[in-house]
């Protein structure tokens, strides 16, 4: 199994770009089911979520092609099979998102419950009610929810009782197929619902009130094709400046979204660092500021995203004074802190949801265990920052979410590599 081999101390420096977002390609790539025709997709990030939706997508029986500038073309009307596999659903959440455009296009869909995971329980509860409400028949058998309706879905009046990304998401896609209006309230506010129903819109969609927590959609016959180019990775983005951050180095990230990271660059200002933005062009400068600790609430948006709380952990592992991290989203998403401890950090849980951090003077390099996605990159951010050798073990998680990790860092001036066993 790989690791990265990490030689910390170096402040990252120098100018690197955003990939694609992974958390609005996932969506959309689902969205490919409701389309009669081919759709068009550049951008996408080159990550192994996203191999796998496309794995899911080929099982489905859709034809994808690829160009030579790396667009991504998926053509979904030779989709026969309407069952989405345990193997596939286990390596990857996001793949229930094709549960509601399977449903609304052909009326009838199997696919695995997707369980729990490495930051929590994580239910479907919402999901499988916004379908009901829209007529769907919904049984789970087998480890698997098998939703039908006969006669299509009709529009409905739809109120998620927690704000949720991938259930609105859902709801959405499923309602852009059914026949009449439907309303979803306390709809998720996240900049990848946005971007997902600006693309269904370019599809022929019509849907109003999204990024607002009423989502209206007025549902139509069929959806055609479209070109559309995914948005940058607001949290690859945030990643990169905790690191530079943390590391007191000073980087520039071209093509990034400064609009939907008010918070995280507020945030960052909070720690004593100065940050610039001109158009889509963010620079961070954090070689004449020791970052002082500061406390973080993740929120839904346009809080403090949960996907970022685990690299501001390790930010504040290495800041003067004291802080207390507080997890709103997520009920078990602290798994970073034993690893960050290895490194020599001072973090220490005062419950499931509250940790509180002691900044330290330095780190020191350690082997640690990815256990997730963004427990990874703050293992990653520490191992920038602590003197000597630190080996990530498990980055497999890393790959799922960091495009050429170990190239964009070493050109910004770390020493890392990638190694097998
Ligand atoms: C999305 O997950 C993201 N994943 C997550 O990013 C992100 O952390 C999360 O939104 C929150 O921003 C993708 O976009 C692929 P939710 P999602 O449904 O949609 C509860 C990463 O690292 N809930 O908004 O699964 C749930 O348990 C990943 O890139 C229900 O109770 O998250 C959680 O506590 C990790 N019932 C809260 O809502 C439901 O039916 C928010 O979850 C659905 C969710």
């Amino acid at each position: 199994m790989d690791k990265l081999l990490v030689r910390g101390g170096i402040p990252l420096q120098g100018e690197t770009r955003a990939s694609g977002s992974k958390n609005s390609s996932l969506p959309i790539l689902a969205a490919t089911l409701l389309a009669s025709k081919p759709v068009q997709l550049d951008n996408l990030p080159h990550l192994r979520d996203v191999t796998t939706m496309l794995e899911l997508l080929a099982d489905l029986g859709a034809r994808i092609s690829v160009d030579e500038k790396l667009g991504v073309t998926v053509d979904t009307d030779s989709v026969s099979n309407l069952r989405a596999p345990y193997d596939l659903v286990r390596k990857m959440r996001a793949s229930f998102l094709v549960l509601g455009p399977l449903l609304a296009r052909y009326g009838r869909v199997e696919v695995s419950l997707p369980g729990g995971c490495a930051i929590g329980t994580r239910p479907v509860d919402q999901h499988l009610k916004a379908l009901e409400l829209m007529g769907a028949t919904i049984n789970i058998a087998n480890g698997y929810v098998i939703a039908t309706c006969q006669k299509g879905l009709e529009g409905a009046h739809v109120e998620m009782d927690v704000v949720t990304v991938g259930g609105t998401q859902n709801a959405l896609m499923a309602a852009t197929l059914a026949r009449g209006t439907t309303v979803i309230e306390n709809a998720a506010l996240e900049p990848e619902v946005v971007e997902l129903a600006t693309c269904l819109r370019q599809m022929g969609a019509d849907i109003v009130g999204e990024g607002t927590n009423t989502v209206t959609v007025n549902g139509c016959g069929q959806l055609g094709g479209c070109s559309y180019r995914v948005k940058p990775d607001r949290i690859e983005v945030g990643t990169y400046l905790i690191a530079a951050a943390a590391t007191q180095g000073r980087i520039c990230i071209h093509d990034a979204c400064p609009e939907i990271l008010v918070a995280v660059l507020a945030k960052l200002e909070e720690f004593g660092h100065q940050v610039q933005v001109s158009e889509s062009t963010i620079s961070l400068d954090a070689t004449t500021t020791a970052s002082r600790a500061t406390n973080i609430r993740t929120e839904a948006y346009p809080g403090v995203p949960t996907d970022l709380q685990a690299q501001f952990m390790a930010l504040n592992c290495v800041s003067h004074g004291y802080s207390r991290i507080t997890e709103t989203i997520f009920e078990n998403r602290f798994m970073h802190v034993q690893e960050l401890v290895r490194l020599g950090a001072d973090v220490r849980l005062k419950d499931a949801r509250t940790a509180l951090v002691k900044g330290v003077a330095e780190l020191r390099g350690a082997p640690v265990m990815a256990t997730d996605l963004r427990a990874s990159s703050s293992l990653l951010i520490g191992a920038l920052v602590a003197e000597g050798e630190t080996a990530i073990n498990r980055i497999y998680h890393i790959d799922r979410g960091y495009e050429r990790i170990e190239e964009k860092l070493g050109r910004l001036g770390a020493d890392i590599r990638r190694v097998q066993g």
